[in-house]
C-alpha cells in the first residue's frame, strides 16, 4: 500500500512525479485543470485510507469547498509561484498545508536581465531588426561594453542577489537598494538611497515584490534622477513603473532604452491582445512575462514543491508554507512515532491533547507547537512504534478532540 496519494492536474513536469514515487507516494495525473465538483470526485475516488495531496498550477482555482469535502487531503502543492488561486485561508482552517516554488525561477529571471543588459547596451534588438529588413547599420555609435558600467539594482532579494554575482563576473560595478538591511555579495555596495542609486546607474533593474509601496515606485520624478543614457529594466512586477512616465523619458531620449518584461495589464490568455503605449519603440525590448519561463526553472519547481509535500508526508515538517507554522523537526528516531496534529487554535487545546497522553501512558520524547493566527500545529514524538496500538489509540483520541482538524501518525 502507497503511503499517500497524489493528484498532480495540469501537467505538472515529471521530475515531481520521481520525487513523490521516492517517498512512497502513488502518483495520478491529469493533463489539465479542474473545478471544484471535478477535484472532489477525484479525490473521492483515490482508494484506502491513506493521506491524500494535489498539486496544481495556475489555472485550477481551489476552494473552500474542496477543503471540507475531503478530510483525507492533507497537503496542496502550488507547482508555480503565486497562491491567488487557492482560498489560502480555507485551506488553513481545515489544517490542509499548502506549498509552493517561490524561488525555483530565481536564476532564470538573473540571466534574462543580465542578457537584456548586454542587448541594450550593444543595441541588438534595433540592429538585428535593421538586418531582417535587408539594411546593413554597422556602427560602433552607441554600443558599449558593460565592463566597468555600473548596475543598480533595486530589490536585494533571491534575484537581485543572483544577478549581483553574475553581472559582478561580467566586470560590472555592482550597487543596490533595499528596505532590509543585506548582505552585500562580493564588492556590490549598498547605495545611499534609491535616489542615489538612480543617479549613479548606468542599468538600474527592479526585483522588489508587488506591495503598496511598491507600485508606481519608479515615476517620473525617479526616471528623472537617472542618468542621461541610462538604460531601466523591469522584470519583477507591471505595477511598479509608471509607463506613461517611461514612455515620455524614453521619446524625449532622456533613458536609451528598456527592457520590459512585466506590465501593469496582461493578457489572461495566448489569444488575448498584448497592448503597451511602449509597444512599437525598437530602443525597448518586451517580453511576455517570460523571466522565470525555463524548462529548468519548471523542473526545479517540481523537485522543491514534491520534496516539501514528501517532507511532510514522511517527517511533519512544514517548513516553506505558505499557509500553517513553519516547523522543521529532525527525522524520525528508530522505533519511535510521531503524531501531527493541526488543531483549532483556541484556549486548551494543549490541555486536552497532554491529558489524552496522560491517560494512554506513552512516554513523549519530543513535542512541537507552532500557531497561527486560528490554527495551531501540534507534533507529537512517541517512544513507540507506529504500529504500537496504544500510539494508535492515543492518535485516535487527538483526533477526536473537538478541536482537531487533521491528524495522523508517522
Ligand atoms: P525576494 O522576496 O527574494 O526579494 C525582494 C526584495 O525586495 C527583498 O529583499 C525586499 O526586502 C525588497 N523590497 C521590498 N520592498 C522594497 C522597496 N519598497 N524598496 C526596495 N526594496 C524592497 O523576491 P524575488 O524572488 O527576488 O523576486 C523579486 C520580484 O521578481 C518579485 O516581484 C517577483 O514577483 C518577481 N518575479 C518575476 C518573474 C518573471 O517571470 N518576470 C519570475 C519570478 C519572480
Amino acid at each position: 500500500m502507497p503511503r499517500a496519494h497524489a493528484l498532480l492536474l495540469e501537467s505538472i513536469h515529471v521530475s515531481a512525479h520521481e520525487e513523490l514515487t521516492r517517498s512512497g507516494v502513488a502518483v495520478h495525473t491529469h493533463n489539465g485543470g479542474m473545478v471544484d465538483t471535478q477535484l472532489i470526485e477525484a479525490l473521492r475516488a483515490l482508494p484506502g485510507d491513506v493521506p491524500l495531496m494535489v498539486g496544481i498550477r495556475s489555472k485550477t482555482r481551489v476552494t473552500a469547498a474542496v477543503f471540507e469535502a475531503e478530510p483525507r487531503l492533507v497537503a496542496l502543492g502550488a507547482f508555480c509561484i503565486g497562491t491567488d488561486q487557492i482560498d489560502l485561508a480555507a485551506a488553513r482552517r481545515a489544517g490542509v498545508v499548502v506549498f509552493n516554488a517561490p524561488f525555483s525561477n530565481t536564476r532564470s529571471v538573473a540571466e534574462l536581465v543580465l542578457g537584456e543588459i548586454i542587448m541594450l547596451s550593444r543595441q541588438i534588438f534595433p540592429r538585428s531588426q535593421a538586418c531582417h529588413r535587408g539594411e546593413w547599420r554597422k556602427s560602433a555609435t552607441g554600443s558599449h561594453e558593460v565592463r566597468g558600467k555600473t548596475v543598480g539594482i533595486v530589490g536585494y532579494g533571491h534575484i537581485g542577489s543572483q544577478l549581483s554575482v553574475i553581472a559582478e563576473s561580467l566586470g560590472m560595478s555592482v550597487i543596490y537598494h533595499d528596505i532590509v538591511p543585506k548582505l552585500p555579495l562580493g564588492n556590490a555596495r549598498p547605495a545611499e538611497s534609491l535616489e542615489a542609486l538612480l543617479r549613479e546607474s548606468d542599468f538600474v533593474t527592479l526585483h522588489v515584490p508587488d506591495t503598496e509601496f511598491t507600485r508606481g515606485m519608479i515615476g517620473a520624478g525617479e526616471i528623472a534622477c537617472m542618468r542621461k543614457g541610462a538604460y531601466l529594466i523591469n522584470a519583477s512586477r507591471g505595477k511598479v513603473v509608471d509607463i506613461p512616465a517611461l514612455r515620455a523619458a524614453l521619446d524625449e531620449e532622456r533613458l536609451a532604452g528598456a527592457a520590459i518584461d512585466v506590465y501593469p495589464v496582461e493578457p489572461a490568455h495566448p489569444g488575448e491582445p498584448f497592448v503597451s503605449e511602449l509597444r512599437g519603440l525598437d530602443q525597448v525590448i518586451l517580453t511576455p512575462h517570460i523571466g522565470g519561463s525555463t524548462e529548468e526553472a519548471q523542473a526545479s519547481i517540481g523537485r522543491e514543491v514534491s520534496t516539501a509535500l514528501g517532507t511532510y508526508l514522511l517527517h511533519g515538517s512544514t517548513t516553506g508554507s505558505v499557509n500553517l507554522p513553519n516547523i522543521d523537526v529532525a527525522p524520525l528516531r528508530e522505533g519511535g512515532c510521531r503524531i501531527i496534529n493541526v488543531h483549532r487554535n483556541v484556549p486548551g487545546v494543549l490541555s486536552a491533547v497532554n491529558r489524552a497522553v496522560a491517560e494512554s501512558e506513552v512516554n513523549v520524547t519530543g513535542q512541537s507547537l507552532g500557531t497561527i493566527e486560528d490554527v495551531g500545529l501540534l507534533i507529537v514524538d512517541l517512544a513507540l512504534g507506529g504500529e504500537d496500538p496504544k500510539a494508535r489509540e492515543l492518535c485516535h483520541a487527538i483526533a477526536g478532540l473537538p478541536t482537531s482538524l487533521r491528524t495522523r501518525i508517522l
